[in-house]
């Protein structure tokens, strides 16, 4: 595994290094077995590079496979939707087959059986028996200031699945919405996993997860087997890390 931290000006260069490093590993993914397999983070970050890669309509689209990191357990066209930010912001300008995009169904079913539905859909779209953990080519991955990643949240005993690649979560602050999250046993299958943070408010808790070895913030359970781990921060929320 390959781990490596770069540090930005802000979140346009940042976004910018995203698409090239997307760019790079959707050639190779497609040289290698014809298919791009990535997942997608919500949140505030991304918009960005979304909005960017919506710009580029000679990415291998036909070919790329998009899946949802995590989402919240509400409908559709709620403004709390991520599938609903990332397909405004992304899917809704690229010529994209909708047989490749891979969202969580939230209505008419409850918050489990979505959880156990999404699964069985990436075991399909992967061709893989129940046992076998797909591996991704790209995972995007956001960083709350609590520490949480995907719906993974601090403490919380989704963290030690060790069987399940889909999971519903309850989040601890109630105020939040209940969520279906990928879980580490999917997440650290993956060949690539990408972290985008910026922002102040981040620099505490990126400072344990990148310096702290034991520390058991989700963030930093972030560890993929066999693929490489790329962080991408801007310089507000590296300012606490010892080596910039
Ligand atoms: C979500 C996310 C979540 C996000 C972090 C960081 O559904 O909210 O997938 O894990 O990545 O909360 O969010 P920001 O990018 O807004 O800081």
């Amino acid at each position: 595994m390959k781990r490596e931290l770069k540090i930005f000006d802000n979140l346009n260069d940042i976004s910018d290094f995203a698409v090239k490093k997307w760019t790079e590993l959707s050639e190779k993914a497609i040289k290698d077995s014809d298919r791009f397999s990535v997942a997608l983070s919500g949140g505030k970050t991304p918009v960005t590079l979304y909005r960017k890669l919506s710009k580029v309509q000679d990415l291998p689209w036909n070919k790329t496979d998009i899946f949802i990191v995590d989402e919240r357990f509400v409908p559709p066209e709620s403004d709390d939707s991520n599938f609903r930010m990332i397909r405004e912001v992304l899917l809704d300008h690229i010529s994209i087959p909708a047989e490749n995009i891979h969202s969580v169904t939230t209505l008419n079913i409850s918050l489990h059986d979505a959880a156990l539905q999404y699964e069985r859909e990436i075991r399909i779209s992967f061709g893989i028996s129940d046992d076998a953990v797909p591996s991704f080519d790209l995972i995007l991955l956001g960083i709350g200031d609590d520490g949480h990643t995907a719906s993974l949240f601090p403490a919380g005993s989704e963290l030690n699945e060790l069987n399940r690649l889909i999971l519903s979560v309850n989040p601890p602050d109630i105020t939040r919405s209940e969520r279906i999250s990928m879980t580490f046993r999917l997440i650290n299958n993956a060949k690539n996993i990408i972290f985008l943070s910026t922002g102040a408010d981040k620099s505490i808790v990126i400072k344990e997860v990148i310096e702290d070895r034991n520390s058991t913030l989700p963030a930093a359970l972030v560890n993929p087997r066999k693929g490489d781990l790329i962080f991408l921060f801007d310089n507000e929320a590296a300012s606490l890390l010892a080596t910039q």
